[in-house]
């Protein structure tokens, strides 16, 4: 049997959860949008033509922002094709995905569909194949509450209140020489903060994010970045950062391990971020949005390139293990081990799209392996973030090297106990947690949920929706301050912790 052990103690504070941290992301791209979110006809459609029973998993999920709408979507977007009377809106070419896009959800259906999820839009803008202009008459049109061109056309449109859309992107991937409109550091980051200037004039109240890498494999990572905040700093309050990971062959071990990967991205991008604050003399630190991050089978898409173009393929529609599943939930704790400096995070994407939601058209929605772990980090990991100093035994990686077998963070909740999310990424052996508990008298284990199973490569499908759920185990005593949990091979757990 492995041995761990770690301390969970109020003193060793990380920083507030920014709620936004569990945010989504809805991209017209496949089946995200239509026969995702949004299908007129389907049996739980509402009036407007979404979908109830994709709305209420939404809500389950626990997704207070989402990112819209796009993605590389959004480098050829023109946002007023989406609004007014739908049977006057244009079909056009989607070149990022090479669709057919219909724009019979705009910005106006979106917003309403979000506000009944509970969830605040993080939007996108167009800095690919448009710019200012095009900029801030969308922020005029969502934000201003009326006596202008654009914000007396949403009122006649029937939204009579302002969006209040606070947090905007500025453009998306714009390092990505796939993006549509693809620009060096210093050419964006002249476009990014010209823009940014004229939106704080149409609404000084927002905020903004400045691209960083599409990921830190780019070769321009790094420098990217230093560019591009030289340029936008005083502008702009966040930088974004994606990170996809895969199983690499049969190279389980590695892909376990990728969340060391994902704390080395994000040091990596905060010491740029804060060079290039200290170059300049400044004050303000930049937050970090990480704004797409997922498990991806990036192979398996490349045969879905080049297919014909039509209305919302289904595209990259990855169904995942439970293997992928321990792994989204060492990505978690991973952004909440950086909660001081990540603000924003989503998921990419909600539905259908590498997504923890899945739908047949016409048919039914169920839960994939990810929205366990998601979903309960989002109820149980809200409030200050707490160190946990572990001390695990290693494990050898063909890429990493030498990996800790033990992930874990905890979040204390003001009046709702402590919350320690675990990962054993052992695929042989169960590992046993000392955990000292010295510091929360009274404290005692209320519940142990995980997240494993004999098979790593089970999954989720329409046909079985609950082969991987969350499992309750025994709960053993805290005795002296000390508790020993058990955590099965190869799984993720949510350990609570009440008074
Ligand atoms: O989430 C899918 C795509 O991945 C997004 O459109 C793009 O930004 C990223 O490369």
């Amino acid at each position: 049997m492995l041995q761990a052990s770690l301390t969970i103690d109020p003193a060793f504070s990380v920083g507030e959860v920014d709620p936004r941290l569990y945010g989504s992301f809805v991209e017209h791209m496949g089946r995200c949008v239509y026969t995702g979110i949004y299908e007129p006809g389907h049996p739980t459609a509402s009036p407007e033509g979404f979908r109830e029973d994709v709305a209420e998993l939404a809500r389950e999920l626990g997704v207070p922002l989402i990112r819209y709408p796009g993605g590389n979507f959004v480098s050829g977007y023109r946002w007023e094709d989406g609004i007014g009377p739908v049977e006057d809106r244009p079909t056009r070419l989607d070149l990022a995905w090479r669709s057919l896009e219909t724009n019979r959800v705009g910005v106006d259906e979106f917003q309403k569909w979000a506000a009944g999820i509970g969830a605040e839009t993080m939007m996108a803008v167009n800095l690919g194949t448009r710019g200012i202009d095009a900029a801030r008459d969308f922020l005029e049109y969502c934000n201003l509450p009326g006596g202008t061109y654009w914000s007396d056309l949403r009122r006649k449109n029937g939204a009579e209140q302002p969006y209040g859309i606070k947090t905007w992107c500025l453009g998306n991937e714009m390092d990505g020489p796939w993006q549509i409109g693809h620009k060096t550091a210093y050419e964006y980051g002249r476009l990014a903060n010209e823009t940014a200037k004229a939106m704080r004039l149409v609404d000084p109240s927002i905020e903004l994010v400045a691209c960083g890498s599409s990921n830190s494999s780019m070769p321009t990572f790094g420098s990217w970045e230093a560019t591009v905040l030289g340029e936008t700093y005083d502008q702009v309050d966040y930088v974004s950062m994606h990170a996809y990971y895969e199983q690499r062959g049969d190279d389980r071990d590695s892909f376990l391990a990728c969340a060391l990967d994902m704390d080395r991205f994000i040091d990596a991008v905060i010491s740029t971020a804060d060079h290039v604050r200290a170059v300049g003399r400044r004050k303000k630190r930049l937050g970090i949005s990480f704004d797409e991050w997922n498990v991806w089978y990036l192979k398996r898409f490349e045969g879905e390139a080049n297919l014909a173009i039509r209305e919302a393929p289904p595209l990259i529609e990855d169904v995942y293990s439970v293997t992928d599943a321990v792994v989204v939930g060492t990505m978690l704790n991973s952004l909440l081990r950086h909660a001081d400096r990540v603000k924003i995070g989503c998921q990419a994407q909600l539905v259908n799209v590498i997504a923890p939601i899945m739908t047949a058209p016409g048919g039914a929605a169920w839960k994939q392996t990810t929205f366990h772990p998601f979903a309960l980090t989002s109820k149980y990991g809200r409030g200050t973030v707490l160190r946990v100093e572990p001390a695990s035994p290693l494990y050898e990686t063909k890429w990493l090297g030498e990996v800790p077998v033990l992930d874990a963070v905890a979040v204390a909740t003001p009046d709702d106990g402590v919350s320690l999310f675990a990962v054993n990424r052992s695929q042989t052996s169960p590992l046993t947690v000392d955990v000292d508990l010295r510091a929360w008298p009274g404290y005692r284990v209320a519940s142990h949920v995980t997240i494993a199973d004999d098979d790593p490569d089970a999954v989720n499908t329409a046909a079985d929706p609950e082969r991987v759920v969350p499992r309750s185990l025994v709960v053993p005593a805290v005795d002296g301050g000390r508790v020993t949990l058990e955590l099965p091979a190869l799984s993720w757990s949510l350990i609570r912790l009440e008074e």
